[in-house]
């Protein structure tokens, strides 16, 4: 074993700081401990291969350590470039993308084939099982069509999360859930993600929410990175709403679902950076958005 090696060659496996790290983590791995955490993966940690390599690392080492880790994901940029590779036409209407039968078709081949089935196997490798599903894996997600579905076309809402079959499933192994679902008669929606994990922390009453994005936190100025919102509630994301706009309006609002849902905190943090999972969990400060009841 290499690690018995370097132990007889007397070579130190961690500095004092090291140890420091570790200790830091000590209280917090003891109070995570069985509780469930929903993690919403995108952004940077999805496109880039180091990224993808820390992130798979982070969630199995919070199996490891005794948490019941949930990843639910989008795949927008993936979905978009197969979209341009086929000639088809990408719109978006205020954050949605415009989903044509064709667009749902590809958008499904795209999160299930590729983007699911490569993080699931990436967490096998990394040491911990992990198995994919869609919304409609188990009827996981009962959705109807979004109120402006005269823009959008076939986007989903989801009415309703069976958590039965996630239960089953995190027993042993670490679900991971692409975002998208049919209705009742059997048309195929696309799910905004964001929307989808904070109704699966909802739903089952998770004791942290992670959304992973490409930015340090909830800003203050958006055009301001220094102006990351360390702490908040759940009242002031709420009062603050209404004028929040892009891709951080659906995100917050799923910090509401998620903690208005019966889920204890959702926190939003920076993708980009290696290992910001466990930074976010497992250090005093954070480094992101903790957003409390
Ligand atoms: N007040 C704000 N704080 C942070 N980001 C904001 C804010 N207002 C708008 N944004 C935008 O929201 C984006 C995050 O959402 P999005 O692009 O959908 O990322 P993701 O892929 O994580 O869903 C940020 O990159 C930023 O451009
Ligand atoms: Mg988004």
């Amino acid at each position: 074993m290499e690690q018995d090696r370097d132990r007889d060659r007397g070579e130190a496996a961690f500095s004092d700081d090291n140890v420091g790290v570790l200790l830091e983590a000590l209280p917090y791995i003891r109070e995570f401990h069985g509780k469930t955490v929903v993690i919403k993966y995108g952004g940077a940690a999805m496109r880039d291969e180091g990224l993808r390599e820390a992130f798979a690392a982070d969630v199995v080492l919070l199996k490891y350590v005794g948490m019941n880790p949930v990843v639910v994901h989008g795949g927008g940029p993936e979905i978009t470039e197969y979209m341009n590779r086929m000639g088809m036409e990408v719109r978006f209407h205020h954050g949605l993308r415009v989903s044509d039968a064709d667009t749902v078709e590809v958008s499904k081949m795209v999160l299930l084939g590729k983007v699911n089935a490569d993080l699931v196997s990436r967490l096998n490798r990394a040491g911990q099982p992990a198995v994919g599903l869609s919304g409609e894996d188990g009827s996981l997600f009962e959705v109807g069509p979004v109120a402006n579905a005269e823009q959008v076309g076939f986007v989903g809402e989801i009415e309703r999360v069976d958590v039965d079959v996630l239960n089953h499933i995190a027993e042993d192994y670490i679900p991971v859930i692409a975002s998208s679902a049919s209705d009742r008669a059997g048309n195929s929606y696309n799910v905004n993600a964001d929307e989808a994990a904070g109704k699966v922390a909802a739903a089952l009453g998770a004791f942290k929410t992670v959304f992973l994005t490409d930015i340090v936190g909830w800003l203050d100025d958006p055009d301001d990175e220094s102006t990351r919102i360390s702490e908040t509630t759940v009242a002031e994301v709420e009062a603050a709403l209404p004028s929040i706009s892009g891709g951080m309006r659906p995100k917050l609002g799923a910090c509401v679902d998620a903690i208005r849902g019966g889920a204890q905190n959702a926190h939003i943090i920076d993708g980009r950076r290696p290992h910001s999972l466990l930074l976010e969990l497992f250090t005093v400060a954070g480094i992101g958005t903790k957003v409390n009841p």
